[in-house]
């Protein structure tokens, strides 16, 4: 056997140049280079070690073994390890991956250690924010109760300066499309990767059109005493609601749970679990609504009413104008950014909160036209108190 094989090595002239350069010049040369590496690492620690020995005793030379071990094997081994954020938002984790791992909840209520809860802010963008100034201005003191994410198109290089709240705050994404399932899927990406962070209770979707039209602490307050979570979630007569349902999606999904709502929404801790985790729903969606039925507006509306209907305030924080009608809402340009339209923004409407009537309705608002920045921020203290 050993002898054929070398026969049909030889006579490949390839094979047995490779084999030269392998076996009898590189490997032992390399080989002998790795072991005098070994032996060099083993005599300085031995030296190191002896050193030790003799000044510190040998009681710190134990520890110091140990913190070594703890070192090398990143082991967890204290609660910190458990409980502290990913370093990167940058991992190695592929989608299946990624929400199996943000699939798991504690099962004792109580947390053995001071969490402040933060509200997870996940930008769903195709490329630049135009109103990061705005935001930071917004974000600006209340670092213990935030945390960022953003969802950009996989092409898109942000180039935000260290200083920045946004810096290195792009997750792994993958390619967007309007109304389609990798919204969605876009969607359960940001929520997976916010839920990696402990800390995270409140989860709010955002758009690079949307700007806060509160200051941070009304905004904190009002999403964290909420009994339920904003999404936007009714039932709709006529073609743009129950004439999207298709009947192929029973039994897991009727006519008359067949919900409609914005796609921007605000999600407590046990809903985000829910909306990840899910394999029910999520392949009826995939299939049964695609192209003119806007899955973005429907999959989690209807599968939550479902799973959780007390939940839900069934209305959302972010305030859209649909009157000028279209696939679209009107965008708002600089002729439109007066005290009078934040006013009237708010003073036009009532919701109920907690069960209770309320004109503070809206905490967002889009879509802003990138050129209005300028105005919103010179007068956002005037306009948003911040
Ligand atoms: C990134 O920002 C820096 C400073 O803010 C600027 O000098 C540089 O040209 C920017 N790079 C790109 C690719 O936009
Ligand atoms: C939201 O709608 C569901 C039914 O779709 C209902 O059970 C629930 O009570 C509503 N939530 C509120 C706060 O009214
Ligand atoms: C916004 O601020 C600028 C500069 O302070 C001021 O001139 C302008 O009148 C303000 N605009 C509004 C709508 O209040």
């Amino acid at each position: 056997m050993q002898l054929k094989l070398l026969t049909i090595e030889n006579q490949d002239p390839t094979f047995n140049s490779i084999r030269i350069t392998n076996h009898s010049r590189g490997f032992p040369m390399r080989l002998l280079g790795f072991m005098l590496l070994f032996l060099a690492i083993v005599i300085s620690f031995s030296i190191i070690n002896m050193f030790k020995i003799r000044y510190l005793g040998s009681q710190n030379l134990v520890e110091g073994a140990h913190t070594l071990i703890r070192s090398c094997f990143q082991g967890q081994n204290s609660l910190q390890d458990w409980i502290e954020p990913p370093s990167t938002y940058m991992h190695t984790l592929d989608d299946n991956e990624l929400l199996w791992r943000a699939s798991f909840v504690p099962q004792i209520k109580e947390y053995p250690f001071k969490r402040s809860p933060k509200i997870a802010f996940m930008f769903l963008t195709r490329g630049p924010l135009p109103f990061a100034p705005l935001w930071e201005k917004f974000f600006k003191g209340n670092e213990e109760f935030y945390t960022i994410y953003v969802h950009s198109m996989p092409s898109y290089r942000s180039n935000f300066s260290t200083s920045s709240v946004f810096y290195q705050k792009q997750i792994r994404s993958q390619v967007v499309e309007w109304g389609m399932m990798s919204m969605c899927d876009a969607e359960r990406r940001l929520l997976a990767n916010a839920l990696l962070d402990i800390s995270n209770e409140w989860f709010v979707l955002l758009s690079e059109a949307c700007i806060p039209l509160q200051n941070f602490k009304i905004i904190y307050r009002y999403i964290s005493r909420s009994r339920f979570s904003f999404m936007g979630a009714f039932d709709e007569p006529g073609p743009y609601g129950r004439g999207r349902y298709d009947a192929r999606m029973l039994p897991e999904v009727t006519i008359g749970q067949w919900r409609k709502g914005s796609q921007w929404f605000e999600a407590n801790r046990k809903l985000a679990v829910d909306i990840i985790k899910d394999v029910k729903y999520y392949p009826k969606f995939e299939r049964f609504c695609r192209n003119l039925c806007y899955v973005d507006e429907h999959y989690f509306p209807t599968m939550l009413t479902i799973q959780s209907p007390y939940s839900l305030a069934n209305r959302t924080l972010t305030y859209v104008d649909w009157s000028k009608g279209g696939a679209h809402p009107a965008r708002f340009g600089k002729g439109d950014i007066t005290s009078e339209f934040f006013r009237k923004l708010h003073q036009d409407h009532t919701c109920v909160y907690n069960n209770q009537p309320t004109s503070l309705c809206f905490l967002f608002a889009r879509k802003f036209a990138p050129d209005t920045l300028d105005l919103l921020l010179q007068n956002s203290t005037q306009f948003f108190g911040y």
